[in-house]
C-alpha cells in the first residue's frame, strides 16, 4: 500500500483497546462470555428492568474511564497530526481511549460509556458518576429517564448518514481490533470496497471476512498498527508531499 491516500477509513473495535486492560466481547474472557446480551444491551431488557441495566454499565464505568490509549490509539492520532490526507475514526468502542489519545473526527457509532439520552426530552447528559432511576434531567427536570447512551442490539447505530458519507468517498479502509460479526459495521467493509477503496484489517487472528481485505496483518494492533502508520507517512515523506 505504497500510495499517497487522500481520504482514509479507520474502523476501531474492542481489539484496540484491549491492551489499554480493557475487555473484548466475544474472546474467551470477553465480556459475552459472562453476560448476557439479552440481560444488559437490548431494548427489552432496558424496559424490563432499567435498574439492573444501568446498575451494569454504572459498574463498568469506572474501569473504561480510567484506561490510558495505549500505542494503537496514539499512533492514529499521530497519523492524524502528520499526514495530509483526511484520517477519519469510526469507532465502536464506548470508550474514549481515542479521545484521551487526542484523536480527532472520531465517531462512536455505538455510543460513550460517560454519556445517558434523557428519553423523555433527548437532552444528552455527560456524566462521569452513576446514572440510574433517581438521576433528575438538568433539561427537563424528570426523574428516571435516562438510558445509558449506549445502542443496544434492535437499535440503530448512530451517524450512519455521515458514516456512509465517508465510506463512499475513502480510497483507504483500515480495519482494527474487530470481529467483524456485529451490523452495519461488519459490513462497512462492502461498501468501502465497492466505491474502489484498498482494505487491510489487523487483527489478533484470523476473522471470519478477511477474505474481504487485500491485506490482513496478525499481530496485537500496539505493535502491527504503529509500523503501518511509520510506512504510510514514509511513503507520504518519499512522494515529496
Ligand atoms: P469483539 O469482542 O467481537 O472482537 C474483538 C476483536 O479484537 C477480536 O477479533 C480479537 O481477535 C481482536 N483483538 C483482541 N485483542 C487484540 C489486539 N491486541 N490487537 C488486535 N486485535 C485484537 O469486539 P467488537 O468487534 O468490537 O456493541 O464487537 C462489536 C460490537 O459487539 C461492540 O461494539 C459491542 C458488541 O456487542 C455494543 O455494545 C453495541
Amino acid at each position: 500500500m505504497k500510495k499517497q491516500y487522500k481520504r482514509i477509513f479507520i474502523l476501531t473495535g474492542a481489539g484496540i483497546s484491549a491492551e489499554s486492560g480493557l475487555s473484548t466481547f466475544r474472546d474467551s474472557d470477553g465480556l459475552w462470555n459472562n453476560h448476557k446480551v439479552e440481560d444488559v444491551a437490548t431494548l427489552e431488557a432496558f424496559e424490563k428492568n432499567p435498574a439492573f441495566v444501568h446498575k451494569f454499565y454504572n459498574e463498568l464505568k469506572p474501569e473504561i474511564l480510567n484506561a490510558k490509549p495505549n500505542p494503537a490509539h496514539l499512533c492514529l492520532a499521530k497519523l492524524q497530526e502528520k499526514y495530509k490526507g483526511k484520517v477519519n475514526i469510526i469507532t465502536q468502542n464506548v470508550d474514549i481511549l481515542h479521545e484521551k489519545a487526542s484523536s480527532k473526527n472520531i465517531y462512536h457509532i455505538h455510543g460513550k460509556i460517560d454519556e445517558a439520552m434523557c428519553l423523555e426530552c433527548g437532552h444528552i447528559l455527560q456524566s462521569a458518576e452513576d446514572v440510574d432511576m433517581s438521576t433528575i434531567c438538568p433539561h427537563c427536570a424528570t426523574k428516571g429517564k435516562f438510558k445509558p447512551n449506549i445502542v443496544f442490539f434492535g437499535e440503530m447505530p448512530l451517524y450512519m448518514p455521515e458514516v456512509e458519507k465517508h465510506l463512499r468517498e475513502c480510497d483507504l479502509f483500515v480495519s482494527v481490533g474487530t470481529s467483524g460479526v456485529v451490523y452495519p459495521a461488519a459490513g462497512f467493509v462492502y461498501t468501502a470496497k465497492y466505491y474502489g477503496a484498498d482494505t487491510i484489517e489487523f487483527n489478533l487472528t484470523t476473522t471470519s471476512n478477511n477474505y474481504l481485505f487485500d491485506e490482513h496483518i496478525e499481530g496485537k494492533c500496539s505493535i502491527t498498527l504503529p509500523e503501518f502508520v511509520e510506512q504510510l507517512l514514509e511513503t507520504q515523506e518519499n512522494n515529496g508531499e
